[in-house]
């Protein structure tokens, strides 16, 4: 299983069902009869794509009791096995098993859902810059991913997820703007080449968005597949498999694809912006004020990648998204802890927003925030501003770089809201906890530095 290969999921005939099924079933059987040591499970391989292949066919809403059920006896299996001897074979297979049972016993939630518990084992923290790199990488192979799964739709080659299918010209534009936002995102890894094709590419698929179902040429095509391949050749192997593993719909609607595939590359910037945010409270307790102004300006720079993201979730339309929004019920971003700690780390919420479902929602994100020794970036950068320390010149950039992120924050919120609004209109959210976009509109012009803005209207003290 932690091989470097990609599935080939086109092929997905009903005998392969039935030999998913009985792979599992064999698997199960040798874990009960077999006396396995720990040192075994790397080598068993959990069939985990064969489970997958299996919620291809149903979602997980309606995932078959039998296959269920195997799942339920493994996932004991795997528990009798001790805590300390985790391999990385050990804890992917638990990871994974989060979001094959999430549904089944009710844990199921944002996190199970959108499969973070399986990105967090490939996510790498020995550095802000490696976890930046990283997570880039990460984004960009998501979207790949997408391309190939939207290109094989349009070619008749994909069999996943194939209901409630959009119109082909919405697919074209998917892909589009899907190039164009790997562009984007390739200026956070300046390993990554692009071929120097790629403006031509773009300007095709450009020409194919005003065309209306024409077949897609094959010269089109294989240079799509080629531009895929070629950056999966340049990135860790191990994001294929990320890939393959990941993607785990509730139901068998096709937007449903592109909306996990979205939500997944949002939560890796959340990330590197949180961890930022996170470093550069240290850096202005030791008074590096121009390495965190750079620090500001680079988050603020990952962040401005929204639009190019938000720009593919707009293909979707809310017909589509209503073909599996009523499965996905339970979950929401409204749990995104990485979008919290954004906000933890940033300031000191308000109560009325501490109180909020927004934080409800989040129990370990602000059980680490209630810790004594929690600080923020409002606890090192109050007393620097104006009234409080007279050097107000060093600051002035590291100020200039939260103001730019502020405000790219705030676009991220109503964006998001808009597209809201014109997916579900005045509909409640998926979260069973919030009013939906009433809900949304109240927290629109909440800053992400408020005390920035009070303190810098204020006139300096003499
Ligand atoms: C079809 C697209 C989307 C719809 C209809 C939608 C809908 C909603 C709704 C109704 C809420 C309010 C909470 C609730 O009751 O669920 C919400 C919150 C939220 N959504 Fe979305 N959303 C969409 C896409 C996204 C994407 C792609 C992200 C990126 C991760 C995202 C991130 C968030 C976050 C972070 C919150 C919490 C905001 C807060 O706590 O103030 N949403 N969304």
């Amino acid at each position: 299983m932690m091989g470097a290969h990609r599935m080939d999921w086109t092929l997905y005939g009903e005998g392969l069902q039935t030999n998913a099924f009985s792979t599992i079933q064999n698997w199960r059987f040798r874990l009960e009869n077999e006396d396995l040591a720990f040192s075994d499970w790397e080598q068993l391989g959990f069939p985990a794509e064969a489970v997958i292949r299996l919620f291809f066919n149903s979602g997980k809403h309606f995932g078959d009791p039998a296959l269920l059920a195997e799942l339920v006896r493994i996932h004991q299996g795997l528990s009798a096995f001790h805590a300390e001897e985790e391999s990385g074979a050990y804890r992917l297979t638990q990871a994974l098993m989060r979001s094959f049972l999430d549904k089944h016993n009710q844990s199921y939630d944002h996190l199970t859902y959108t499969a973070m518990p399986i990105f967090e084992l490939f996510q790498d923290h020995r550095s802000f810059d490696i976890l930046l790199r990283t997570q880039a990488d990460i984004v960009i192979a998501l979207i790949c991913d997408l391309i190939r799964f939207e290109l094989r739709t349009l070619l008749g080659e994909e069999a996943r997820m194939q209901q409630h299918l959009p119109a082909p010209r919405k697919l074209r534009q998917r892909i589009y703007v899907a190039i164009r936002a790997i562009v984007s995102c390739s200026a956070f890894d300046e390993h990554l080449m692009l071929p120097a094709h790629i403006d031509h590419l773009i300007g095709l698929w450009q020409e194919e968005t005003r065309q209306e179902d024409r077949a897609i040429s094959s010269y089109l095509a294989e240079e799509t597949l080629a531009l895929t391949d070629g950056i999966f050749a340049q990135l860790d192997p191990k994001l294929g498999l990320l890939m393959d593993l990941s993607l785990i719909p509730v139901y068998v609607a096709h937007d449903e694809y592109l909306f996990l595939r979205v939500l997944q590359a949002f939560e890796m910037l959340f990330l590197i912006v949180a961890e930022g945010l996170n470093e550069c409270i240290g850096l202005i307790a030791a008074e590096s004020y121009s390495v965190a102004a750079e620090r500001f300006h680079l988050l603020n720079n990952v962040l401005r990648l929204s639009p190019a993201i938000f720009r593919i979730l707009s293909t979707m339309t809310s017909a589509t998204f209503n073909g599996f929004r009523e499965y996905m019920r339970g979950a929401s971003a409204l749990q995104s802890e990485n979008y919290k700690k954004i906000e933890l780390y940033a300031a000191h919420p308000d109560p009325g927003r501490f109180r909020s479902p927004s934080f409800d929602s989040v129990p370990r994100v602000t059980r680490e925030y209630l810790q004594p020794a929690f600080a923020n970036l409002q606890d090192v950068v109050m007393p620097l501003l104006p009234g409080s320390c007279p050097a107000q010149d060093i600051l002035q950039p590291m100020i200039a770089g939260m103001q730019a992120l502020d405000s790219t924050f705030v676009t991220w919120k109503v964006t998001h809201y808009q597209i809201v609004k014109a997916m579900i209109g005045d509909a409640p959210g998926t979260s069973g906890q919030t009013s939906g976009t009433p809900y949304l509109k109240l927290m629109l012009e909440m800053p992400l530095f408020p005390y920035l803005k009070a303190s810098l209207a204020r006139p300096a003290a003499m």
